[in-house]
């Protein structure tokens, strides 16, 4: 012990003259700070010539109030954390830095992501020369936290920019159906973890609520929600409980309802995408047993992208069902059948109500028919 202490002393002092020269010596750690390049790179003017844009100039431009609103902002994750290459300025020069930078390594950070992508249909590519960026789905700048994302939003925002569901899965009936409640990583990426994602829906504006609008209609902040929903305290959204909030909704808001998503964790496994391994077996969802359907949870989505969670019973789901459609839907054979019958008949799906999740929506449904009447 007795060493130990000794041995801190002279770490102690080298690290107190590092600081003094530190501070003597602006050039190197000042300029260092986001507020330094964004003197140049704040501009939205700054382009370079040369460039691989449309008419020869790239923009230099960073956005700085998007920046800054960016999970690595928000994360204290400096701009030459990244550009890992710029140790200091040097304004001597007509340029500060280098002007060929070295590509950012986003695998420095994200070595699980990045290993699990290297073993996707999408890192292997590789081999045939070709190198799909981080970038090419997730952008650089303005990243922000995934979780909040709808089905839509993930899907648009990374695999529709580059394929066309529709153009494939002729096999799947309802492609719409199934494109518009459940992430394609769900299907495709077959390690990943699954969750049923109930939001609230706006039935007028066609549109989720933010958590910060519902929590607003209901007169809750993000803290008070949960205790208010879970009033026999066992963190766990029950049945009863649910229906009291759904009670609650009504009163306060007649348009506001449950919107039911099938939505794959935000987590590196999510990037195992390999060909001839996706889910193809409709039993896997649509049973009354389904493993995808074990973890349900309200979402709340927030400002920056991420979201609050608050577990709910699966029984939830089959509550409803067994009031409209689960003695359809009831047994796998039986629900079986009834596909059998949509595939061959094709035309009798108006009486096919077969899923749990489903039936969170009827009423999101009828109230659309009957907006409509
Ligand atoms: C004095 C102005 C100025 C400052 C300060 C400055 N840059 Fe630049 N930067 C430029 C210009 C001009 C270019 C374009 C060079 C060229 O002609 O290719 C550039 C290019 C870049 C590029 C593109 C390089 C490439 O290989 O394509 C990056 C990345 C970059 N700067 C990051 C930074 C970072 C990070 C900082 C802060 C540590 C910073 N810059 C500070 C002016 C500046
Ligand atoms: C999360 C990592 C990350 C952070 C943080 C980051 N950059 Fe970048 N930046 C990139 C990547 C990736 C590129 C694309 C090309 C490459 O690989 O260098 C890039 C490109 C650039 C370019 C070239 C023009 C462009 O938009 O493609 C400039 C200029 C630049 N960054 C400046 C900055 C400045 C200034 C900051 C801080 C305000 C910053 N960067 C913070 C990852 C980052
Ligand atoms: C083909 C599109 C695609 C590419 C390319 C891609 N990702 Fe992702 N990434 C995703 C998807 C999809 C998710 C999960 C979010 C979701 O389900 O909506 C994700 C999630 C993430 C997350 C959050 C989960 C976690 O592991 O913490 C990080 C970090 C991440 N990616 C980093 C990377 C890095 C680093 C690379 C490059 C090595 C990369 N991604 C390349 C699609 C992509
Ligand atoms: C210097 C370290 C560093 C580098 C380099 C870096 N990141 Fe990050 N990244 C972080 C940190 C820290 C977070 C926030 C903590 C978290 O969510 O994991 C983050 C979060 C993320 C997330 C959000 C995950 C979520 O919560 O939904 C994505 C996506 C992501 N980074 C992608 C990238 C991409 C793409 C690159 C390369 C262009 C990159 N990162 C480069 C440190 C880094
Ligand atoms: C930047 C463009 C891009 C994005 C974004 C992208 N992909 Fe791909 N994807 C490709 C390319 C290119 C290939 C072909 C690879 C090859 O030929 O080996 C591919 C291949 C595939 C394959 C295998 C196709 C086959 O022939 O069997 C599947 C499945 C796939 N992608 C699914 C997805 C999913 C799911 C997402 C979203 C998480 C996604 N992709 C996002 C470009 C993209
Ligand atoms: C219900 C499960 C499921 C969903 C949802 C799903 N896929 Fe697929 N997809 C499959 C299966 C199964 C295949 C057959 C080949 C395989 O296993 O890769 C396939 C094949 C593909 C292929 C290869 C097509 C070819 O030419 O052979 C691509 C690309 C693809 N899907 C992209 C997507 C995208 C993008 C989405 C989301 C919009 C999506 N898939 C949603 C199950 C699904
Ligand atoms: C990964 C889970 C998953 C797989 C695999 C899957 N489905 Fe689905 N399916 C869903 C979800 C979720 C919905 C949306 C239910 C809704 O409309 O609310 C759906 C909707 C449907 C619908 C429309 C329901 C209605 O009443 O409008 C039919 C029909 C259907 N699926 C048949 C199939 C068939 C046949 C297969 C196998 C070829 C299959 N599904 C595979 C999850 C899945």
């Amino acid at each position: 012990m007795k060493k130990m202490k000794k041995l801190k002393i002279p770490t102690r002092s080298i690290g107190v003259c590092l600081l003094v020269v530190f501070c003597l010596w602006p050039g190197l750690v000042l300029a260092l700070d986001n507020a330094e390049c964004l003197d140049c790179h704040g501009d939205e003017g700054l382009t370079r010539e040369n460039g691989s844009g449309d008419n020869g100039s790239a923009s230099l431009y960073v956005d700085a109030d998007k920046f800054n609103h960016s999970v690595h902002h928000m994360n204290d994750i400096l701009c030459v954390d990244c550009h890992a290459d710029i140790s200091a300025l040097d304004y001597d020069n007509d340029l500060p830095h280098p002007r060929e930078l070295a590509g950012v390594d986003c695998a420095a950070c994200h070595e699980e992501a990045a290993a699990a992508f290297g073993d996707s249909v999408h890192g292997k590519i590789k081999s045939k020369g070709i190198t799909m960026t981080c970038y090419a789905c997730h952008d650089y700048h303005y990243v922000t936290h995934l979780a909040a994302a709808s089905v839509a939003e993930r899907e648009n925002n990374f695999c529709a920019k580059c394929h066309n569901p529709y153009q494939s899965h002729e096999w799947l009936p309802k492609q719409a159906e199934h494109f518009a409640f459940v992430e394609c990583t769900v299907c495709h990426a077959p390690g990943v973890q699954r969750h049923i994602h109930l939001k609230f829906f706006d039935l007028v504006t066609n549109t989720f609520y933010k958590g910060e609008e519902i929590l607003k209609i209901l007169g809750v902040g993000y803290d008070e929600f949960m205790p208010m929903v879970d009033t026999n305290k066992d963190g766990i959204i029950d049945k009863a409980e649910f229906e009291i909030l759904e009670l609650m909704l009504r009163q306060k808001n007649d348009h506001a309802t449950f919107h039911a998503e099938l939505v794959a964790e935000v987590e590196a496994a999510a990037h195992k995408v390999n060909r001839g391994v996706a889910e193809k077996n409709c039993e896997k969802c649509h049973a009354a047993d389904s493993p995808y359907f074990n973890s349900v949870a309200i979402v709340l989505t927030k400002e920056d992208g991420s979201v609050d969670q608050h577990q709910v019973d699966r029984a939830v789901l089959e509550s409803y069902s067994l009031r409209h459609f689960y003695i359809y839907a009831g047994t796998r054979v039986k629900l079986l059948d009834k596909i059998g019958i949509i595939l061959i008949g094709g035309a009798v799906a108006g009486v096919l109500g077969h899923l749990t999740i489903r039936i969170l929506t009827i009423r999101l449904r009828r109230a659309r028919k009957n907006t409509k009447t």
